[in-house]
């Protein structure tokens, strides 16, 4: 079947969040919904209030769906999509399904995917290609695509027209639908393509299935309204939404009670927490402020924007105790001019400000970025003024990345001068500056004792144990295995670029001095 009679034979209901009269057709289940994205309506940013919904429960006809059926989930991208991710493994198994580690035996395959740059969606459509040998062999085998990619129209049509062995497209707005979008896929021969484009919800008692037990991520808000221009996120994850402080707090206590060690608090842009709010003035300062008093040994947050970092925040971060001194400060650039043209709202002079006021807060604070080399018309100065600003904040690490452009962000239509080989030259030069900083960092900590979250065997080496700093440095260490899941301290033997070695210490008095 091509992609018009597919069309054809979908029932079409384009537009966003379904209406009374898609919502009748849903429950018919006989018929294919096909609900396509739209980036152009997913750009739209709406008055209407965000609705919280608290009542999502798996339909009672659906409780057996996975009996004796196994899923097994493949994620690219942030963490946002990896904790998507332990959603959609929570409804598979309240819907009776096992997990299985490989995509042999799993009857049920999704890619939660990512729409960053272009390198991230080739990747997909590689594994699309190596699944479909899987998919003639086992047709009962359902496969899905999900995540940041299913919410282009762009990647749509192109499942659509090249890829329609797949059987169900659903975006990031739809996971709570995934039993209905399941039994759709098994009911019908056609490919279930459902994807909101605009979504003003926030859906709170999802199930969870952690992938851990030490660390955790908790989202305390959804969507971006920053619109850089380069950025395809404000499209593929709606508007932003905070969830409710108090819906936050508990999740977090639920957590720590569990013994979780370690929470990680995530949105595109944790510093706007709370400006949606309309009842409450509540920033993300005032709830790492309720946050910090909750027994769990660290806390962190992911991403910050520089613009919305306030004093306030400051304050509270400055207080310590389990919210650790390490913060991710994507800065993108150096050069004023180039930030002007991503739209990020600040300048270099007040990013660095911002980075002074840090430091002189909060003592030993460590900072890492994210860098875009190669904007449309970069000059050798900007770059050169990129460069400079590294070495003035001395990073302890970066993602660097070379500019990709998204269909349907500003930046896209951009006119560039800037050659592919200088792009790459810039980069690496870049990418030298970092490890530079990096190693220095890591030989900063040569013969200090750390605190060390332990969190399993080492990758490499499985007499080893490895985990994290409150810095967030790898530390492999000879140690029993009795100390997975602890704090232990740790005493630096040497240091490599990424990752430290030590000597684990008993004595209960050595003092901790990084
Ligand atoms: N919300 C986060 C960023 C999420 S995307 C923030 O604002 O900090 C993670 C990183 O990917 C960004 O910080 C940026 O450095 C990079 N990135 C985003 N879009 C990109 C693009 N089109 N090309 C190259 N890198 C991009
Ligand atoms: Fe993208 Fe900018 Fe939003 Fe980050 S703040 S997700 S870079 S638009
Ligand atoms: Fe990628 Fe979507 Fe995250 S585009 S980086 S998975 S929000």
């Amino acid at each position: 079947m091509n992609e018009k009679q597919r069309l054809e034979s979908a029932q079409v209901s384009t537009g966003n969040s379904p209406d009374k009269k898609s919502e009748k057709d849903y429950s018919r289940f006989f018929e294919t919904v096909y609900t396509a994205p739209s980036l152009k309506d997913a750009k739209k940013r709406g008055k209407e209030e965000v609705k919280y919904h608290n009542d999502f429960a798996i339909p009672e006809e659906f409780r057996e769906m996975g009996k004796g059926r196994k899923f097994y989930i493949r994620t690219y991208g942030c963490q946002m999509n990896e904790h998507d991710t332990e959603v959609m493994a929570g409804i598979l198994m309240a819907l009776g399904y096992e997990p299985t580690n490989g995509v042999e035996d799993a009857n049920v395959i999704l890619l939660n995917t990512c729409a960053i740059r272009e390198n991230a969606e080739n990747k997909v459509f590689g594994e699309l290609g190596h699944l479909k040998a899987l998919k003639l062999e086992k047709p009962d085998l359902l496969l899905g695509v999900c995540g940041c990619m299913s919410q282009e129209e762009s990647v749509v049509n192109r499942i659509l027209s090249k890829h329609s062995f797949v059987d169900m497209i659903f975006g990031t707005h739809n996971i709570h639908r995934l039993p209905n979008i399941l039994q759709e896929a098994y009911l019908s021969k056609e490919m279930v393509v459902e994807v909101w484009s605009k979504e003003g919800d926030v859906i709170e008692n999802l199930p969870k299935v952690r992938k851990g037990k030490i660390k955790g991520w908790v989202n305390i808000m959804y969507g971006c309204d920053k619109f850089c221009t380069y950025c395809i996120v404000p499209y593929t994850r709606g508007k932003e939404r905070s969830r409710r402080p108090e819906e936050i707090i508990q999740e977090v206590r639920h957590l720590a009670a569990q013994g979780y060690k370690e929470i990680t608090l995530l949105g595109q842009n944790v510093n706007a927490y709370g400006k949606d709010l309309t009842d409450i003035q509540y920033g993300l300062g005032d709830l790492m402020d309720e946050i910090r008093k909750i027994d769990i040994p660290r806390i962190r947050f992911t991403t910050s924007h520089p613009r919305d970092f306030d004093d306030h925040l400051i304050e509270v971060l400055a207080k310590g105790g389990n919210l650790v001194e390490h913060i991710h400060l994507p800065v993108q650039s150096g050069s004023t001019d180039v930030l002007k043209i991503m739209a990020r709202k600040y300048t270099r002079e007040q990013y660095l400000e911002l980075v002074r006021k840090i430091k002189a807060a909060i003592p030993g604070a460590t900072l890492t970025t994210d860098i875009i080399v190669g904007y449309p018309n970069e000059t050798e100065e900007q770059f050169e003024e990129t460069m400079s600003l590294y070495r003035e904040v001395g990073f302890d690490s970066a993602y660097t990345f070379i500019y990709s452009p998204r269909e349907g962000t500003p930046a896209a239509k951009m006119v560039d001068n800037v050659p592919m080989e200088v792009k790459k030259e810039r980069l690496q030069k870049l990418n030298a500056l970092v490890n530079e900083y990096a190693a220095q960092r890591m030989k900063d900590h040569q013969d200090q004792i750390v605190e060390v979250l332990v969190e399993g065997e080492s990758k490499k080496n499985p007499d080893v144990l490895a985990g994290y700093t409150r810095k967030n440095k790898l530390v492999n260490f000879k140690g029993p295995k009795s100390a997975v899941g602890q704090i232990v301290k740790v005493k630096i033997t040497s240091a490599n670029t990424w990752s430290l070695n030590g000597d684990m210490i008993v004595e209960e008095k050595a003092e901790v001095l990084i």
